[in-house]
């Protein structure tokens, strides 16, 4: 397989979710995959290191994305696919379950204020996605300087009965010389790391399987007086949540953008209103897409509603 060098991220919000693997990789092979691989030094030395096995990692942060894709470009590798995506959304949209063999975090963002905790990986729903994903047997790792997010994992691994061979340990050189292993290192501070076998399954709710249509309505007739009103409104779902940041008008056309929120899982899309026919046809724009989540089918019908007249 000959890939350039920006093919290794792929953009999952235009597939059918589960992802078909062996579509993406063109074979069949074990999964490994990273959450926040940071410059990408740990995910790109395992890959090396194991050519028959496939690598998915996941990243927030374009910097990361576009370093890595460089590093496994020089590096030849066909075997690693990255993702610009929340870790945990991925974990659990884009795998079926029992299908990794192993998953491995160094040094996540420990997000230390109280009002940021939403945000640390340390969540029972975490926990259970993990026990769902991974295959009998299947390995999960995870490694930090601060020794209370390493702790608050090892409590919720165990509470949760769906692992064994929970082991902690203190200053093991688990970890392939990343960034962050240098920077603490360097600063004289110790790493914690917690090992677990899954032993048992779990079961998730998966919010995008099975969507492959793209959510849309067609109304008669529409209100612009209340399309252009919707600036800044905010509508509420037992889900979540949806802003509408801006109303953009053209010749038979309307922009919205949309800024959406479920258990912290932020998405930022547009959604159309364009004239078909003799009537109006109101979907998520296809130029600036989203997964099709809860919250992301919500807008559409719910701004179909308020602007139909
Ligand atoms: C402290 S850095 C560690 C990076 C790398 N693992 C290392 O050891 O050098 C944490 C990384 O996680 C990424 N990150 C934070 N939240 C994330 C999430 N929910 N999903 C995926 N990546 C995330 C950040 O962009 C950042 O690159």
């Amino acid at each position: 397989m000959n890939l350039s060098v920006f093919s290794y991220c792929v953009d999952a919000r235009r597939l059918s979710l589960p992802i078909e693997w062996k579509e993406i990789f063109g074979r069949e092979a074990e999964l490994v995959v990273e959450l926040g691989f940071g410059n990408g030094e740990f995910l790109v030395e395992l890959a090396k290191k194991n050519c028959s096995r496939n690598y998915v990692g996941f990243e927030t942060s374009l910097t990361s994305i576009v370093k890595v894709q460089k590093k496994i470009h020089s590096e030849g590798l066909t075997n690693i696919r990255v993702f610009m995506v929340d870790g945990f959304f991925g974990l659990r949209e884009f795998f079926q379950d029992e299908s990794v063999e192993s998953i491995y975090i160094n040094f996540p963002c420990p997000w230390p204020k109280k009002s940021h905790s939403d945000r640390r990986f340390t969540k029972s729903e975490f926990v259970q996605t993990v026990a769902a994903v991974l295959k009998k047997d299947g390995f999960f790792q995870l490694t930090s300087d601060v020794d209370w997010y390493v702790n608050d994992m090892t409590c919720l691994i165990k509470k949760s009965g769906y692992f064994d061979e929970i082991t902690v340990l203190k200053n093991e050189n688990v970890v392939f010389g990343t960034r962050y292993e240098r920077k603490w290192i360097s600063q004289g501070k110790a790493s914690y790391t917690v090992k677990a076998i899954k032993v048992k399954h779990a079961t998730v709710e998966r919010w995008t399987w099975g969507e492959i249509e793209m959510p849309h309505v067609h109304v008669k007739n529409i209100d612009t007086e209340k399309l252009l009103q919707l600036k800044g409104q905010i509508f509420q779902h037992d889900r979540g949540v949806f802003v509408v940041k801006d109303v953009y008008e053209s010749v038979n056309e309307y922009l919205l953008r949309i800024v959406s929120n479920e258990s912290n899982f932020q998405q930022r899309y547009f959604i159309s209103v364009e004239r078909k026919g003799e009537g109006w046809l109101i979907k998520l724009d296809p130029d600036a897409f989203a997964y099709r989540t809860f919250v992301v089918k919500f807008s559409v019908k719910k701004i179909a509603e308020v602007i139909s007249s």
